[in-house]
């Protein structure tokens, strides 16, 4: 098969890694790619969102199979927009109503209510309605939490303690806060708990298979300090995500999710993150997602010891059928290399050295990019990612932590506690 996959960060790096190892791929392409990319296949310089370029370049290349890694170009409306002109084409990812899980909280919130998933209590509001949102707020305990309702780059949620902080912040997002994106707001009860990553590769039939669970750590600070970034270290498996755990996160939270989506009439034929948390040993949803997690990918990848390109395919036949998904035993973990500042302002362009010098473990390649003579450049705030499998976290995250080690860039830092929270 020729396969075109759309992305450009870690997450794209680790799918096209596993993905090149399938004997099922001819040729496979990434549109556009990093430094680190060209690796497993091709780099394509082509927007994911420009949908006539990539019809473009996929007509011209005999593509079979379109898999998006990012949720901009799902939310866009990517699937239809080929389901519509070339259907023929198989596209890896929801339709744009099924990308309405991440593209839209209060559509989430309303799915979840209506197929009774378990969530956070909650309420959505608009300008119009700020006051009972700030009514609303006053019935709950703190601390409070507030989200925008639309994508807003992994910065639309806001945790205030004070009630009153909680109703002016709820007015100041209704005023355009995050622009369009927190002209709704939902507001939701706080749940006290540890939190998880669950994958699941649906084929819109009801059919489904779950990968390898991972946990993320999203604060720049060690001790889970500071501000978020889009993950700064991940590790598979989650020592509490256990049998009898995962059993209940089956059957409340992924059956009625794949089965409510066919029960609605919306196609989804690709991958769904459950971002779950622990409340007491019960799982909730915090929040869905349309695609895999980054960089959870990166660690969940290397424990996928099946062909996750024949997995994708059957997906988006529609038909998973029997097809097996066998998850190593072993421990995978991700250590992320970031730019100094991130996630506030960092300069960039800065080169990067001693990626050879990494021996056992995999370096991914997030914010990178590849000059004419082949040195690498930073380009975005999460450099390298660092994945490593090992016999257990402690083994795993010493690979790791030894290969950082030797990756050299003005202003490297990384988050020396990954996994700690779990030995
Ligand atoms: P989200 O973008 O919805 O994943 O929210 C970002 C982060 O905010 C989550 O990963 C959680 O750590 C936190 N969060 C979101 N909703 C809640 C909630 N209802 N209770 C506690 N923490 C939450
Ligand atoms: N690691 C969280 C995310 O991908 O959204």
């Amino acid at each position: 098969m020729n396969i075109l996959l759309l992305g450009s960060g870690g997450r794209e790096s680790a799918l096209a890694w596993k993905m090149s190892q399938s004997p099922l791929v001819e040729n496979l392409y990434i549109a556009p790619g990093n430094g680190g990319t060209h690796l497993y296949g091709t780099n394509v310089d082509i927007s994911p969102l420009d949908f006539g370029a990539v019809e473009s370049f996929v007509l011209a290349h005999g593509i079979d199979m379109i898999v998006v890694g990012n949720e901009d170009p799902l939310v866009a409306g990517i699937y239809d927009y080929f389901a519509g002109r070339c259907p023929n084409i198989l596209v890896v990812g929801p339709s744009e109503a099924g990308a309405q899980l991440e593209g839209s909280k209060d559509f989430a919130k309303r799915f979840m209510a209506a197929h009774n998933i378990p969530t956070a209590r909650y309420r959505s509001f608009t300008a119009a309605t700020a006051d009972e949102g700030c009514e609303f707020l006053a019935t709950l305990n703190p601390p409070y939490v507030l989200k925008a309702d639309g994508l807003a780059a992994g910065k639309g949620v806001l945790i205030i303690d004070s009630l009153e902080e909680a109703c002016k912040s709820l007015r100041e997002m209704l005023g355009g806060m995050f622009g369009k994106s927190s002209a709704t707001v939902v507001v939701e009860e706080f749940l006290k708990g540890i939190e998880c990553s669950v994958f699941v590769l649906t084929d819109g039939a009801g059919g489904y298979r779950v990968l390898p669970v991972a946990k993320d750590y999203k604060r720049i600070g060690e001790g889970d300090t500071g501000l978020n970034t889009g993950g700064m270290g991940a590790v598979s498996p989650v020592p509490f995500a256990d049998g009898e755990f995962m059993e209940k996160v089956r059957t409340r939270i992924i059956e009625p999710t794949v089965n409510g989506l066919v029960a609605d009439g919306i196609t989804y034929r690709g991958f769904i993150f459950l971002g779950l948390i622990n409340v007491d040993g019960d799982p909730m949803v915090i929040e869905y997602n349309v695609r895999m997690g980054d960089p959870e990918t990166e660690a969940v990848m290397l424990r996928v010891d099946s062909d996750l390109v024949a997995l994708m395919k059957a997906a988006a036949e529609g038909n998973l059928g029997d097809m097996e998904l066998r998850e190593s035993p072993l421990t995978a973990v991700t250590v992320m290399t970031v730019s100094g500042g991130y996630p506030g302002s960092y300069e960039k362009g800065k080169t990067v050295k001693g990626l050879d010098d990494v021996k056992e473990s995999i370096v991914f390649h997030a914010g990178t990019r590849r000059t004419d003579s082949g040195e690498i450049l930073t380009s975005g705030g999460r450099v390298i990612a660092v994945s490593s499998l090992g016999k257990d976290i402690t083994d795993a995250l010493a690979k790791s932590y030894a290969g950082v080690a030797k990756i050299g860039f003005d202003g490297k830092y990384f988050r020396r506690d990954i996994g700690r929270d779990l030995l």
